[in-house]
């Protein structure tokens, strides 16, 4: 993955290097590499330098060029495919990406036209792509369908009530003289339903962090 170092910085410095990838990362700053390596990245000093270094990466069958408007400008002759993701916002914005030509032709949109998927923030989206490799996209939409969402649910609503009943269920049982039945009740469900809840809460962020 390159991108320029105005779009690495862009990036919270929690979620960089973007995990998964190879963080290829364009500045001509040559006293900022180190400070790069350190926090993940591998700095170019050229888009020569950037190519040879996402050609030796791992999977480097595919190279994502990744923004921001300055890097899509000088990379344009060199793609085969644009993925572009269309935010149903209106926005005033401060950088530009260039007009794709016609040699680009569009293959995919996802979902059709005017009518958006949501991100994890209810922003709505759609996905275009144009020309080939679109195995990838559309593993990546299907993965984004099976939202995050259902998990949200269970891993911090209804595991945590259904912990919380069956604790106070055995917790009367334990006042009422049931003492067996009440401690089974807060040892046995009530955990299982805490690691329930545990399980949905790091299965829907590691969904999101893909
Ligand atoms: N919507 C999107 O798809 C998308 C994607 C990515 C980014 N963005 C946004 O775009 C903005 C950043 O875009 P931008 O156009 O301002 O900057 P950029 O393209 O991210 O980065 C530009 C910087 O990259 C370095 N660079 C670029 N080409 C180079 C080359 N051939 N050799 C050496 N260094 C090179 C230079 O860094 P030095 O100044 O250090 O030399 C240059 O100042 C951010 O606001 C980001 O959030 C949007």
């Amino acid at each position: 993955m390159i991108m320029g170092r105005r779009t690495w910085e862009s990036f919270p410095e929690k979620f960089r290097p973007l995990p998964g990838r190879t963080n290829i990362v364009l500045t001509s700053d040559a006293p900022a590499h180190d400070r790069l390596r350190a926090a993940g990245a591998q700095p170019a000093s050229s888009l020569e330098q950037a190519l040879e270094l996402a050609e030796r990466a791992a999977g480097s069958e595919e190279i994502w060029i990744i923004g921001g408007g300055k890097v899509y400008a000088e990379t344009l002759h060199l793609i085969d495919t644009a993925i572009i993701t269309v935010l149903d916002l209106n926005l005033d914005g401060d950088t530009r990406a260039p007009e794709l030509g016609a040699q680009f032709t569009r293959s995919l949109s996802d979902p059709a036209e005017l009518a958006h998927l949501q991100d994890q923030h209810r922003v709505p989206f759609r996905i275009l792509a144009t020309n080939e490799g679109l195995d990838q996209v559309k593993e990546s939409l299907a993965a984004l369908k099976k939202s995050p969402e259902g998990l949200f649910i269970i891993g911090y609503m209804l595991f945590p009530l259904l912990a919380l009943v069956v604790a106070v269920l055995g917790f009367f049982l334990v006042l009422g003289g049931h003492r067996i039945f009440g401690v089974i009740l807060l040892l046995v469900p009530t955990q299982l339903f805490i690691f329930g809840a545990y399980w949905a809460i790091t299965n829907r962020k590691r969904l999101m962090a893909e």
